[in-house]
């Protein structure tokens, strides 16, 4: 029997190859109910099932393996040593498994006699060599952590994070910045330079884990968490919080973004500058719709009268890359779905679905908040 298979795993296709499954020496051999066969076939399956998984994990935005930074680098080793230890024990177990029963197949189970030296087996392969082993990575793990964070200078900007269900406000507050300003969504860094973050909670455990530039950390209610990160890269780097926290918790994700100095201090100009006024009638009346109506009661949009702070800040949401935590691309079709019924799209989201707007107010109210750049 051989095969050929295909699967489109993260956009790359990748090819299985030829299986054969023809030439099973103990094809017949039964230990208890289980043909060798049978379990030869299944790891051979359960082996190529996990190559797309592997292969798309080395380009995957989310991948621990390419790290873009030094700390970031510190975890795609961390996580190469774990994966090859985690290897060669599985493939020297599985070949004494293999080797027990190839060796044993023909005597009477019944007949088994524990004598000394099976003891003694049991005893170092079950219990020193793993002791052994988990000791190794436990230390190897220890070594890696107590080397973050990198060392940053007393200068080194710092912002607040703090998670919310299901996203995550970022103040850049720090006393250096002339004016201190909230966002959402999206962390700015300049490149080169490492930056401090406070990482708070404003309801549940969150997690806050940006794989190409740093390990995992907590956002714990009534705690407060400091990471730092430094990006040697211009670029963006997706994020995602790492802990379950109910319903939304796999769409709550973020993007940094690591600009280069002068495009760090121009957007930095621009996010500490109130909202634009409108550009046109449309978004005139986006404007009044919006600091009249239902939105104001829970977003603010500095420069307006709305200026609620129970759900993020959308002064100038229209520069964004995403809506609704990494979940949604930020043009005006989604921008509209979103206000018109964003329990379709986000469902428990604490964004309600919105369906007192006729058409053109959808139109104008999405139209003034992309116009916010
Ligand atoms: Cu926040 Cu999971």
């Amino acid at each position: 029997m051989s095969r050929t298979r295909r699967t489109s795993a993260g956009g790359c296709t990748v090819r299985h190859g030829t299986v054969r499954h023809g030439t099973v020496r103990h094809g017949t051999a039964r230990y208890g109910t289980v043909r060798y066969g049978t379990v030869r076939r299944l790891a051979t399956r359960v082996a190529l099932a996990t190559l797309p998984v592997a292969a798309a994990g080395c380009q995957a935005p989310m991948s621990t393996l390419t790290g873009g930074g030094d700390a970031g680098r510190r975890v795609a080793a961390l996580t190469w040593f774990l994966i090859i230890a985690a290897a060669v024990v599985y493939a020297g177990t599985m070949a004494l498994f293999v080797a027990g029963l190839a060796r044993n197949r023909d005597r009477d189970p019944s007949a088994v006699d524990l004598t000394e030296r099976g003891t003694g087996f049991i005893v170092w392969g079950g219990g020193v060599m793993p002791a052994v082993v988990l000791t190794v990575v436990f230390v190897v793990g220890l070594l890696a952590m107590g080397r973050f964070p990198a060392e940053a200078s007393e200068r080194a900007p710092h912002f607040t994070i703090t998670g919310h269900q299901w996203w995550w406000q970022v103040d850049y507050d720090d006393p250096d910045l002339p004016g201190s300003f909230t966002t959402a969504n999206e962390l700015h860094v300049p490149v080169g330079q490492t930056v401090r973050i406070r990482l708070v909670s404003a309801d549940v455990i969150h997690s806050f884990w940006v794989p190409g530039l740093q390990g995992k950390i907590d956002l714990i209610p009534g705690d407060t968490n400091e990471i730092r990160i430094h990006a040697e890269k211009a670029g963006t780097y997706r994020g995602q919080c790492a802990e379950f926290c109910g319903m939304q918790h796999a769409n709550m994700a973020f993007t940094v973004v690591a600009d280069s100095p002068e495009s760090y201090a121009a957007w930095i100009a621009g996010q500490q500058a109130v909202a634009k006024d409108p550009v046109d009638s449309l978004a005139a009346a986006g404007r009044e719709l919006f600091t009249g109506g239902p939105c104001a009661m829970c977003h603010t949009v500095r420069g307006t009268n709305a200026r609620a702070q129970v759900a993020p800040d959308l002064t100038h949401v229209g520069s964004r890359l995403t809506l609704a935590a990494g979940t949604l691309p930020n043009d005006l079709g989604t921008m509209e779905a979103w206000i018109a019924n964003a329990q379709s799209l986000k469902p428990g989201a604490k964004m309600p679905t919105l369906t007192q707007f006729n058409g053109r107010e959808l139109r104008a109210v999405a139209h003034y908040l992309e116009s916010l750049k």
